[in-house]
């Protein structure tokens, strides 16, 4: 019987969901039917999330890199991820749950960039849990277009190049009204974070398992949250400093939560 402390519960857990194609393969299926079993995992983990009150949850649905794959699996995860957003459109709704995309619009078919922006604006006003969905995203072209927007700002007054600070950066990323991300999970055994939230994870606890996606369900997401638990989080300092203190340890910089004008889904 897992026990977790309700006041330690991370407020953001971002999510690699690898492994959908190998668990398709192991079962002498197409690759694609690992995505489409890997979509329920999706469904219980943010059940999960709502259940927990965990208000932020990220999930890398799929990368810049990703683009690399055969075209078929390509057109596949595409019109997967277009059903998905469109079939479980009400029930977000229903949960007031927020959908927000982290990502490049340029590139993503118009079909599903469709069913995205209705899903991002008819959930705009929900505040009970965030998903973040990743797709057609990178970690550094996210930090490269966040430096783009300031430098735009600069260019017409609205800032000063003195102004920047990793705080203000921050705000400049497709997260910018995101808490710190506290747990990072990835599923299918690689221990790596593939251009995942490059910035973001600065002090985030990474927390690799072997379970592939479409095995990820409460129990496995549990077991992570209760090894969450079981760390302590310093931020630089030592133990015991921090358990001498009252209030949890922060990451120094860790930023107010004000969202600038620009930013969004608006591009
Ligand atoms: C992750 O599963 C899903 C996406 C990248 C869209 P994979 O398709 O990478 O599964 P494996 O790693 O080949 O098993
Ligand atoms: C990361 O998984 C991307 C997503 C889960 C969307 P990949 O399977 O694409 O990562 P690599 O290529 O093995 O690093
Ligand atoms: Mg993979």
């Amino acid at each position: 019987m897992v026990r977790l402390d309700p006041d330690k519960l991370p407020r953001h857990v971002a999510i690699i969901m690898d492994g959908n194609g190998r668990w398709a393969k192991a079962r002498l299926l197409n690759r694609v039917l690992g995505h489409e079993e890997g979509a329920n995992s999706v469904r219980e983990v943010v059940r999960c999330c709502m259940e927990l009150a965990i208000p932020f949850l990220t999930l890398y649905a799929f990368s810049k890199e990703n683009w690399k794959r055969p075209a078929g699996e390509i057109r596949a995860l595409w019109e997967l991820l277009r059903r998905f957003i469109q079939s479980e459109l009400p029930e977000l709704v229903a949960r007031e749950i927020r959908v927000i995309h982290l990502g490049d619009t340029e590139g993503i078919p118009h079909e599903v960039l469709q069913e995205l922006q209705t899903a991002v604006d008819a959930t705009a006003a929900f505040d009970r849990l965030t998903v973040g969905l990743a797709i057609n995203y990178g970690g550094r072209q996210e930090i490269a277009r966040a430096a783009r927007l300031f430098a735009m700002d600069v260019l017409n007054g609205k800032r000063q190049s003195a102004d920047l600070t990793p705080q203000l950066l921050s705000r400049y990323l497709f997260t910018g009204e995101f808490p710190e991300v506290d747990l990072l999970i990835r599923t299918g055994g690689e221990r790596r974070v593939s251009n995942f939230l490059l910035w973001q994870l600065a002090y985030t606890e990474l927390y690799f398992t072997n379970v592939l996606w479409p095995d990820f369900r409460e129990p496995q997401f549990l077991e992570a949250l209760t090894d969450y638990q079981q760390r302590e989080r310093r931020f630089g300092r030592t133990g015991e400093q921090v358990r001498a203190e009252t209030q949890p340890a922060k990451l120094v910089d860790e930023r107010t939560v004000e969202p600038l004008e620009n930013t969004g889904f608006t591009h």
